[in-house]
C-alpha cells in the first residue's frame, strides 16, 4: 500500500502538477518566470556558491538523464572497470560541488539581512529540498556502489514504467531505504518545481550564446557628469 503510494500515485500527482502548474504560470504569470536574480544585493558570496552549483547539477542532472534514455548505452561503457570507476568518480566530484555552492547559497539567503527580505518560503523550501537530495546522492555514491550500473539496469525500466502508464513497483520496493529517499525527494522537487524560482531552468537563455552581445557607449564625459554642480545632477532626466 505505502509503495503504491510512494512510488505510483506520488510520481503521477508530480508529474501532473509539473505539467499544468509549468504551462498556467508561463501563461499568466510570465515575470515569475525567472531565477529571480539577488546579484544586485550580494554579489561575492553568490558567486562561489552559484558557479559550482551550477556546473555540478547541470552534469549530475544530465547523467541521471543519460541513464534514464540509454541504460544499455551506460551499462555498455561500464563493462570495463576503469570506465565505471571514471563515471562514478566524476559523478562524485560534480555532486560534491552542488554540496559545497548549495551549502554556500543557503547559507547566504539566511543570514544576509538583504536577502532575507526578498527570500520568500518557497525559495528555502527548494534548497533545503535539494540539499537533502545532493546528501542523499553523496551518501549513495559512496555507501552504494556502483549506482550507474544498477540505476540503469533496475530504476531506469522503472521510471520508464511510469511513462508508459504501466508502473512496475518490484525492483524499487526492494531498494535500501536511502535510495527510495532519494527517489521520493526527487518526485517532490518535481512537486513543488512550477511554485519555485527553478522554473528558469526551463527557459535557460541559450540564446545568450550566439546573439550579438550588447554594446552600452557612453555620450558625455563621466567625470564632468558625476561633479555635484553639474547640469545632470541638479536636473536628473525625467527617465532616470
Ligand atoms: C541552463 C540552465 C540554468 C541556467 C542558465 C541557470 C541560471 C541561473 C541564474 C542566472 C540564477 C540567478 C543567480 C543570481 O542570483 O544572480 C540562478 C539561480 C538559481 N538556480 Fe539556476 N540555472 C540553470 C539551471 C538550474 C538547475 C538545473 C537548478 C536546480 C535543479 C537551478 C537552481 C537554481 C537555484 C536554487 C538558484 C537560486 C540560488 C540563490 O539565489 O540562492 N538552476 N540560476
Amino acid at each position: 500500500m505505502l509503495n503504491n503510494f510512494l512510488f505510483v500515485a506520488l510520481p503521477y500527482a508530480a508529474l501532473s502538477v509539473f505539467l499544468v502548474g509549468t504551462i498556467f504560470k508561463y501563461r499568466s504569470l510570465k515575470f515569475q518566470y525567472s531565477s529571480l536574480s539577488s546579484q544586485f544585493l550580494e554579489g561575492n558570496r553568490l558567486f562561489w556558491g552559484v558557479i559550482p552549483f551550477h556546473w555540478g547539477i547541470l552534469v549530475v542532472f544530465l547523467g541521471h538523464l543519460t541513464a534514464f534514455l540509454v541504460p544499455r548505452g551506460i551499462l555498455a561503457w561500464n563493462s570495463r572497470p576503469l570506465r565505471l570507476l571514471i563515471l562514478e568518480m566524476t559523478g562524485l566530484a560534480f555532486a560534491l560541488c552542488v554540496l559545497v555552492g548549495l551549502v554556500l547559497l543557503l547559507y547566504r539567503r539566511l543570514t544576509n539581512e538583504r536577502l532575507k527580505v526578498v527570500t520568500n518560503r518557497m525559495d528555502q523550501v527548494i534548497e533545503w529540498l535539494l540539499l537533502v537530495q545532493v546528501v542523499l546522492g553523496c551518501w549513495i555514491a559512496v555507501g552504494y556502489r556502483w549506482g550507474s550500473s544498477w540505476f540503469a539496469s533496475d530504476l531506469s525500466p522503472y521510471l520508464w514504467s511510469i511513462f508508459r502508464l504501466d508502473p512496475q513497483t518490484t525492483a524499487v520496493s526492494a531498494m535500501p531505504l536511502v535510495v527510495k529517499l532519494h527517489i521520493i525527494a526527487a518526485f517532490l522537487i518535481v512537486l513543488v518545481f512550477p511554485f519555485t524560482r527553478l522554473v528558469h531552468f526551463l527557459v535557460a537563455p541559450f540564446h545568450y550564446t550566439w546573439r550579438p552581445y550588447q554594446r552600452v557607449i557612453w555620450h558625455w564625459d563621466r567625470r564632468t557628469v558625476r561633479r555635484p554642480e553639474s547640469s545632470w545632477n541638479q536636473h536628473p532626466p525625467r527617465n532616470n
